[in-house]
């Protein structure tokens, strides 16, 4: 890709206007260029938003493993590739270079295949963030089967309905989890969620915490002893452009979540470029992204993306505030890293605790700093860049999705002048537009709309597992021959982009994109509540919280209200998990309605926003008189 290497503002135009004039030739370039194709496309790109279909590279047959770990062998051997920071400081880092990679890849590859995993299977992998998740994943794109990681924060009933969803074979998980001072039983919430699971037939589970926990005979293996008795060689499967790499869930507004189909290929070859030119990666930098690898930042920009490029990528199992709150700073003076990846929710957090937590430690290596997953607030942005970049950093803003697979819109570092709060510039290949309420595109400059997406790229989702109308329903439907993101945008004077929020019943709460309607479900099960509404209210650390406006049935009228509280949040934990949980809850005798029947969220979200001066139009409602007594009763 040494063609592309975007290195100043003119050479990005240069760049982006070949990218828009002629985009196969555009994406024929990047592909050519530094990875291993088995077999060379017919066809770069076909494509149909009304039905929807894309296909990128269709023709060419590669394996994405071959790409991020075999060709590296001969010149980064020895290049540490994952290096591993543990929950605790005291236990030692571990170096896993290509080579070593390459050897526990294919043993994994090998075990999976004893156990009876093929080409095309699903495995549901639910660990959390140590090399065995990487190598699992990696493992499974070795022999053609499809990964569906499921984030190890969600309960065991969240975990079932995924599982469930995609009729997963197998389940790869952990004795237990470290984070922070806590451990986590995660053995028993797989053994909880696999009752109602009847297509999987194993489980492997990797050693941890050394917990003693009970394995089902028959079904629980331990993964170690299979590991070591497997052959470190195994021949990559052939796999073809648009055969399915993984599963990855994301919440929708309404209903179950929305299991995102990406393929090999077009996924491969744009979450290489976009990490190279995102982060402006060069050969001996340590890159480091504190996702987990449970969300799509962690899959694109801690394995698939940095690993194409033959970067040193870390993997963190910690959290920001332990032991204390200098733990980002120690890693990143301890591993001398260059560039840094993390979200506005974490920056936040930090910005409110002692700056002697940062200046204790040598930042100097870093060269590059990212946000992503919400919005991030102006103070946010330029405590980053004082106190962590010394001003000497360019911030990325990076704005993508589940959906989009790579980054979409942001700066490139030392080429794209940044803004705060802005995305900035879309990437070479994407061409944004902003729509009005009539399904207009809006031309110009100083505009703001909704934010869609008028030509393919090659990491977009291909389709919703199992469900191809929900996915054209959902993104392909709302304008005509446009992908819809589902958030709003606004254009300034240059046509840089600031991303505004969603526009939908999705909530982002400390980035975890929660939807509105499941957790509603959850809450309806408990026996004294008769219905409810969620919206999301501004929150100074978590970018936004749940607030949750309950009607109680008649019977439970004279419940205590504290208890009721505690338990809605228990009820959305062992749904959904501790994220779903509202921090607000209002007792309440109505919501207001439509005459259709439908929940006037608009009402509500100002009521929880403590902005009730103008509440807008209330005419159309069928209750009116609910309107008031929520204000008066509300937290
Ligand atoms: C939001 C995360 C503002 C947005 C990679 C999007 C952002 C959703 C940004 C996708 C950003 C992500 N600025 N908002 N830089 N990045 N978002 O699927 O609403 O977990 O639609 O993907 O997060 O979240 P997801």
């Amino acid at each position: 890709m040494s063609n592309y290497h975007i290195k100043h503002l003119e050479e990005y135009y240069q760049v982006y206007r070949k990218s828009v004039r002629n985009p196969e030739n555009f994406w024929e370039e990047i592909a050519e260029e530094h990875f291993v194709w088995r077999k060379r496309w017919n066809n770069v790109l076909r494509w149909d938003f009304t039905k929807p279909e894309v296909t990128w590279y269709e023709g060419a047959q590669l394996n994405i493993t071959e790409n991020c770990i075999d060709r590296h062998l001969r010149t980064r051997g020895d290049k540490t590739a994952i290096l591993f920071e543990p929950n605790d400081p005291n236990e030692q880092a571990e170096h896993i270079s290509y080579q070593q990679l390459y050897e526990r890849v294919n043993q994994f590859a090998n075990v999976l295949k004893e156990q009876g995993i093929a080409k095309g299977d699903r495995v549901c992998i639910y660990l959390p963030m140590i090399p065995e998740l990487a190598i699992s994943v990696l493992a499974c794109a070795r022999i053609g089967a499809i990964h569906s990681v499921v984030f190890a924060g969600f309960s065991s009933t969240a975990l079932a309905t995924r599982i469930n969803d995609s009729d997963c074979k197998m389940v790869i998980t952990a004795d237990g989890s470290f984070r922070g001072p806590k451990t986590i039983d995660l053995k028993s919430i797989v053994d909880e969620g696999l009752e109602e699971c009847p297509c999987v037939e194993t489980v492997l589970v990797a050693k941890r915490t050394h917990a003693t926990i009970p394995m089902k005979e028959g079904r629980d293996k331990w993964l170690q002893p299979l590991l070591d008795s497997a052959d470190t060689q195994c021949e990559p499967e052939i796999m073809n452009a648009e055969d399915p790499l993984f599963i990855l869930y994301t919440s929708g507004s309404t209903g179950k979540p929305k299991g995102m189909v990406h393929t090999n290929a077009g996924y491969m070859v744009y979450t290489a470029f976009t990490f190279k030119n995102a982060f402006q990666y060069r050969e001996d930098d340590v890159y480091w992204c504190t996702a987990d690898i449970g969300w799509i930042t962690g899959h694109s920009y801690i394995v698939y993306g940095p690993l194409a490029n033959g970067a040193t990528t870390i993997l963190f199992e910690g959290v920001p505030n332990y032991p204390d709150w200098g733990r980002f700073w120690e890693v990143v003076e301890k591993h001398k890293v260059n560039q840094f990846y993390t979200a506005p929710t974490a920056i936040r957090a930090l910005a409110k605790e002692n700056l002697d937590f940062v200046e204790k430690y040598n930042l100097s290596s870093l060269k590059v700093l990212g946000t992503v997953g919400e919005p991030i607030n102006d103070e946010a942005w330029h405590w980053y860049d004082s106190n962590i970049g010394k001003k000497k950093c360019p911030i990325i803003d990076t704005w993508w999705q589940t959906e989009t697979g790579g980054i979409m819109i942001s700066p490139i570092p030392y080429a794209t002048p940044t803004k705060p709060t802005y995305a900035t510039l879309p990437f070479p290949g994407i061409q944004p537009a902003l729509m009005d309420e009539n399904g207009q595109e809006i031309k110009g400059n100083q505009v703001d709309g909704r934010l869609c997406i008028k030509f393919p790229w090659p990491s977009m989702a291909r389709t919703i597992w199992g469900n191809h109308e929900r996915y054209r329903d959902t993104y392909f439907s709302a304008y005509k021959n446009m992908y819809f993101t589902g958030d709003g945008a606004l254009r300034d004077e240059v046509g840089y982009y600031r991303i505004t929020g969603r526009v939908d019943d999705v909530i982002i709460v400390s980035g975890h994109n929660l939807g509105t309607a499941p957790i509603e479900d959850s809450i309806n099960e408990h026996p004294a509540v008769a219905e409810s509404a969620i919206v999301g209210f501004p929150h100074d650390i978590k970018g936004n919280a749940l607030y949750g406006y309950v009607i109680l049935k008649e019977t439970g009228e004279s419940r205590d209200h504290t208890n009721l509280r505690i338990e809605i949040n228990q009820i959305i934990t062992e749904h959904i998990g501790p994220i779903a949980k509202l921090d607000k809850i209002q007792f309440t005798r109505g919501l207001p309605k439509t005459r259709s029947g439908k929940i006037m969220r608009r009402i509500l979200r100002k009521i929880a926003a403590k902005d009730t001066s103008n509440l807008g139009d209330t005419s159309t409602l069928l209750n009116p008189e609910v309107v008031q007594d929520i204000i008066d009763n509300a937290l």
